[in-house]
């Protein structure tokens, strides 16, 4: 390898810790959080109604962070579905509760219901 590729292999490590450093993380408190809403058929479809009037526009219908409002934002918003393999329902309830960048605090939109009900369908999406 010349000492350009060096350099190139050098820059995108950074890019990668970069990256893997600033990912979202929510307190250790919210990860302890119970979901108190069982992810039973009506909760889902509660949650995938909500989905599709606040969340689709930016996080797309799949989650995939390919929603119309995705041009305008200046942090990319995939959904990064990776973090429902590894994170608990508290987390991601945190994360609609609080927002962050261009996502809105969900906190003062929704009811705690909601968002439980939200969490619900949000696990029902696939990684791919
Ligand atoms: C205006 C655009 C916008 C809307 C509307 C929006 N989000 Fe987001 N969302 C984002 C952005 C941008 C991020 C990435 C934030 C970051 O990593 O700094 C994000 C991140 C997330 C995350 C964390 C993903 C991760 O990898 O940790 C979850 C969960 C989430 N949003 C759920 C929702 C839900 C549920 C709704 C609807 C109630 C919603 N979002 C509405 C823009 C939006």
């Amino acid at each position: 390898m010349g000492r350009a590729g060096i350099v190139v292999t050098g820059i995108l490590l950074l890019l990668a810790v970069a990256a893997f450093a600033t990912h979202w993380k929510a307190p250790q408190e919210a990860r302890t959080l119970q979901n108190p809403i069982k992810a039973t058929q009506a909760s889902i479809a509660k949650g995938k109604e909500l989905y599709m009037t606040y969340c689709a526009k930016c996080h797309g219908l799949k989650g995939l962070g390919d929603g119309p409002s995705v041009g305008s934002l200046r942090v990319q918003a995939g959904l990064n579905l990776t973090i429902l393999g590894s994170e608990s329902d508290g987390e991601i309830f945190w994360k609609i509760s609080v927002g962050r960048a261009e996502m809105p605090p969900f906190e003062l939109i929704l009811t705690p219901e909601e968002r439980w009900h939200l969490v619900n369908f949000i696990r029902t999406l696939k990684a791919r």
